[in-house]
């Protein structure tokens, strides 16, 4: 199979994916908007056409738009600020017809355009590198349309399958001590055979001092501790801006948790269940740093978490925590395995070459670094903003992945980023300290 044939099917089975999504809303939830800081289901209907016909539309031969106004509606999402939230009606949507006639008219005449070889495209970028980024866009729409899904309450959602609360082995949650040595961030912008984001260049290695990191993701059971010792109502172990947060928004507790009667529930997506204790725990970032700030430790810098993953005692780095292996069922839940998390200590052959376990998968990682620019950063010419409009410090930098994640983006250089205070994210931490 050439290049272009692999990239061709690996579209097809990325809009597979989100198609399923799609069905799993009922059809009288489709303009629900279940996350107060994001837009509409039928937005992401629209957007996920949009974005791949604005970006390779004028690039490949014969194509001709048809429906500019839909495709400038659809064009770019909402980052989920928690101020100032969307205010829009369900009117000021298109009608649902409108919208799938709008995606399979897109999909038949870009498809045919697609079945050609890619030597005559039009502009200076690789048709590679376009697709890639559009079949990434699409898998990280995968995902974050199922952080919606979790959300839209059980009567509007299809169930899909039920929920496995297997329990883990439990091992030593000490700390590992980590030896000073080189991260190695980045790719290498000449590595023809990976396709990386704009934010993933250039490669670079940075110094990291001795420090401690968690074994394990910090779970439900620890979270739990830090909520029954009073966290929520510590001001000191809060940020000004975390604090004010919480306070406007009455936070009290993780999303995915629930008080009925003083006994605590877990929202998992089809089914809510008893808290599962050991599964890891999904907080915002200024809920995680003010745990480990409970805990007399901290959240892991970029570099440290970057380190404790993919270095090595012997100061060179591997492609997964685990090794050189292709990521497989055993290594942790990833590639769409799973609607929600498993104990924190089932992944005894995740271990990293420091022996940290669950780096990749069931779960993003916050770290303390915001998403800045590598030395060298260049904007995608084809989509400036896409990297650049968040390097305001106001993003810390996600790793590793989650349930929810497709395979190709646990590259060690693959990073994620969201608002300190959007808690809806699969996304938890683990701890450091010096
Ligand atoms: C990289 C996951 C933070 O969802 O806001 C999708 C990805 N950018 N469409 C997001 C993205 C534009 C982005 N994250
Ligand atoms: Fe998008």
């Amino acid at each position: 199979m050439t290049t272009h044939e692999m990239l061709l099917r690996r579209m097809s089975a990325a809009r597979t994916e989100t198609d399923k999504l799609f069905q799993l809303v009922k059809p009288e939830a489709l303009y629900d908007r279940p996350i107060p800081e994001r837009h509409r289901f039928i937005f992401y209907m629209g957007h996920l056409e949009a974005f791949d016909w604005n970006l390779l539309q004028s690039r490949l031969p014969g194509l001709k738009t048809f429906d500019p106004s839909l495709d400038q509606l659809f064009a770019f999402g909402i980052d989920p600020v928690g101020a100032g939230l969307p205010t829009d009606t369900t009117a000021a949507w298109p009608a649902e017809n409108r919208v799938t006639d709008y995606r399979d008219r897109i999909r038949s005449d870009m498809d045919a355009a697609l079945i050609r070889s890619p030597a005559g495209w039009a502009g200076g970028e690789s048709p590679a590198t376009l697709l890639n980024a559009a079949i990434e866009h699409r898998l990280m729409h995968a995902e974050t349309l199922a952080y919606m899904l979790h959300q839209l309450p059980y009567d509007r959602k299809r169930r899909e399958s039920q929920v496995s609360v297997a329990e883990g082995r439990r091992d030593d949650a000490g700390g590992i001590q980590i030896p000073s040595g080189p991260a190695e961030l980045g790719l290498a912008r000449q590595d023809q055979k990976e396709f990386g984001w704009d934010n993933e260049f250039a490669p670079h290695s940075v110094h990291v001092p001795s420090f401690l990191i968690d074994r394990y993701k910090a779970t439900n059971a620890q979270f739990l501790e830090f909520l029954e010792a009073g966290g929520y109502q510590e001001q000191s172990l809060w940020t000004p801006e975390g604090w004010d947060w919480k306070q406007r928004r009455e936070i009290l507790h993780p999303a995915f948790w629930k008080r009925v009667d003083g006994v605590w529930w877990y929202l998992a997506m089809f089914d809510e269940i008893p808290l599962p204790l050991e599964w890891p725990v999904y907080v915002s970032h200024a809920e995680a740093s003010a745990y480990a700030r409970w805990a007399g430790k901290r959240l892991p810098s970029e570099a440290e978490w970057q380190r404790a993953a993919y270095g090595t005692p012997d100061g060179t780095s591997r492609p997964y925590p685990w090794g050189s292996e292709a990521p497989r069922a055993q290594h942790g839940f990833f590639d769409f395995a799973r609607w929600d998390p498993f104990p924190v200590h089932a992944y005894p052959e995740t271990r990293s070459a420091f022996g940290v376990e669950g780096l990749a998968g069931s779960g993003w990682e916050w770290t303390s670094s915001a998403f800045e620019p590598f030395p060298g950063f260049l904007p995608f010419p084809f989509y400036e903003s896409y990297s650049a409009n968040f390097f305001d410090g106001m993003h810390p930098v996600m790793k590793g992945g989650s349930m929810r994640t497709d395979r190709s983006m646990l590259r060690p250089s693959f990073r994620n980023w969201f608002q300190p205070h959007y808690q809806y994210v699969y996304a938890g931490f683990r701890c450091a300290a010096c």
